[in-house]
This record gives C-alpha cells, structure tokens and sequence, in this order.
C-alpha cells in the first residue's frame, strides 16, 4: 500500500486528491491547520469508501511556524518511515494588507508557501527514499514570469506589499525544485514542481473584498473543477519522470533551461534558507 502525504490535504486540490488516493486504496495522510476540515475530510472518505477509514489520518499542524513543519516531519518519520509521495500544497494567499509576521518573525508568505516546504521536502527525504519510486510534488506556479527574490530583503522589510511577497514565495519554489536536485544527486527521490492552471477552489474565500467576489467570478468563467485538474497530477505521481527534477504547467513540461530553474539561483536560495533557519530560536511546542 502506498502512503501518500498531502500538506493541505484538507481543502481544494489537495481533498481531491486525498479522495482520488483512497479511492484506489492509498494510505493518506492529510495536513492542514483547521480540525473541523480535517474531520470533514475523515468523514467523507469514510462515506464515500467504507474500507478507507482504516487508511485516511489527518494531522493538524500550522505550516506557517518552521518549528511546528519540523516537529510534523518528525512525527512523520517516525510513524510512517515508508512514504510514497509527498505533496505540497498548504497554501493562503495574503495579497493585501500589513506585512504579516508569524511567531517566528517570519514573513507570512515566505513561511508558509516556501519554507514549510524546504522543510517537508529534505526533513521527510529519508523516509521517501525507503519507497520504490518516491516522488514529491510542490503545487505552485512554474512558468508564470511574474515575480523575483529578493536576495538581500528575503523578508521584505523594505517596500512590502503582499503581491511582491506572494510572487517570491512562488518564484522560491521553483528554485526549491532545482536545489533539491542538485544537493542530493543520488537520490531516487523525483522532485517536480507543478502549476494546476486555475482551479475552483475555496481559495478565493479567504481573500479581501472586492478581489474575493472578483476572483470567485473569474473562477466560475475559467476555473477547471478539482476532480478534473487532478487528473495529470494522478498521472505524474503513478508514474513519476526518469530526470530528477522536473517542472509541469498542467501537462506541458517546462524547459529547465529557465531562468526561473537557475541552478546557481537556487543553491545561493538553498544556502541562503539554512543560514536563515539557523538563527531561528527553536520555539516550545
Ligand atoms: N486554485 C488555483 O487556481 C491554483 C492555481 C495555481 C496554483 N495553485 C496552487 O495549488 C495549491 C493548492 O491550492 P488550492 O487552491 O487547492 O488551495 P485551498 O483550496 O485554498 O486549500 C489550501 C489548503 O492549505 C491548508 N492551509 C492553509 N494554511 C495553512 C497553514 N498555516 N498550515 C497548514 N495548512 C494550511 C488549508 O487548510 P486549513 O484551512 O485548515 O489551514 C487547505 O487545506 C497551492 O499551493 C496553490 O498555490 C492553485
């Protein structure tokens, strides 16, 4: 049986396939920060596929604390030191507003969109290697060539806006893909980094009005449905890529060529993450 762990497993892309995984008789283990959706999720599965109640966990954590992500991978490791696929798609836009800092002093988008996932990918890299094909998948944006990083303010102190944040925090994630590669060549671990195109996800319930009822209106117009946008991602997690790192706009491969995969771009933000996460005070639980 293949145990499959989805951060923000909860809601959206990562329900769908949460569902899709036990439907097929999957292990999975689902993250997210709410209970209630955790229950929910626990609650349908179970409905929809009687045998799956055995086979679907939820574990609450708040990815936007890197002490919380650490303590979830060590968890992880621990009760589960075979896992098959990882999946990355705990996310929540902060587009307007004060630049947000969490507990740790950390930028809101930065923490939650881009570390939570450095930490998943290389806390859990051990336990993906004991499976046969181990994949990790982080749903975010490649190809779209909008933002930068901010190499000497990866906080944003200066000039804040919660876009500049949002579209570094994608543009780190494309990076994050390459530098995993790059630091473990050996590893069987295939690491892809995936762009969903736009889905019908809650996602637009968390944003401020007006860009809420906008953003849901441009949903209803161009949105795929969840169920139908996983469907390739199933495809890529059955059957992972032969090159190590790879990245996907839906089903089109992306050219690593990219500046956006720039393999020196991406070991100075690897190197750049761990200085960052070594003068983080470790937090109490
Ligand atoms: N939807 C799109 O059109 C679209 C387009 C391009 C890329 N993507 C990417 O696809 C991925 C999934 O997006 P989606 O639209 O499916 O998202 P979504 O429906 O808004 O779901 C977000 C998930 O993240 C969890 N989450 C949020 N904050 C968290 C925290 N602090 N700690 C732990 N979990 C947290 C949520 O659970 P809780 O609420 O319980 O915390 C929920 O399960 C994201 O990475 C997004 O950037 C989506």
């Amino acid at each position: 049986m293949r145990t499959i762990v989805i951060t923000g497993g909860t809601d959206g892309l990562g329900r769908a396939l949460a569902l899709h995984h036990l439907s097929r008789g999957d292990r999975v283990i689902a993250v997210g920060s709410t209970p209630a959706k955790g229950r929910a999720l626990l609650h349908d599965a179970a409905r929809r596929h009687p045998s799956a109640a055995d086979r679907a966990a939820f574990h609450q954590a708040d990815l936007t604390s890197a002490a919380a992500t650490r303590r979830l991978a060590a968890t992880l490791r621990h009760t589960h030191p075979r896992i098959d696929a990882l999946v990355l798609c705990a996310q929540r836009y902060r587009l307007l507003g004060p630049r947000h800092l969490t507990p740790e002093g950390l930028e809101h988008n930065f923490a939650l969109a881009y570390l939570s996932r450095f930490l998943l990918s290389h806390d859990l890299r051990a336990a993906l290697e004991a499976a046969p094909r181990p994949v990790i998948m982080n749903v975010a944006t490649p190809g779209v060539p909008l933002g930068r990083i901010h190499w000497d303010d990866l906080q944003l102190t200066r000039g804040y806006s919660g876009t500049t944040a949002t579209l570094q925090s994608f543009r780190a994630n494309d990076l994050l893909g390459a530098a995993f590669a790059a630091t473990h060549p050996r590893t069987p671990v295939r690491y892809i980094t995936y762009n969903p195109g736009v889905v019908a996800t809650g996602m637009p319930d968390h944003l401020p009005q007006p860009l809420r009822t906008l953003t849901r209106a441009a949903f209803r117009l161009i949105a795929a449905p969840p169920d139908t946008a996983i469907a390739p991602m199933c495809r890529l997690l059955d059957d992972p890529p032969a090159h190590p790192f790879t990245a996907y706009d839906r089903t089109r491969p992306l050219p690593l060529t990219r500046r956006a995969f720039d393999p020196e771009a991406a070991l100075r933000l690897h190197r750049a993450t761990r200085d960052l996460l070594d003068t983080l005070t470790p937090q109490e639980p």
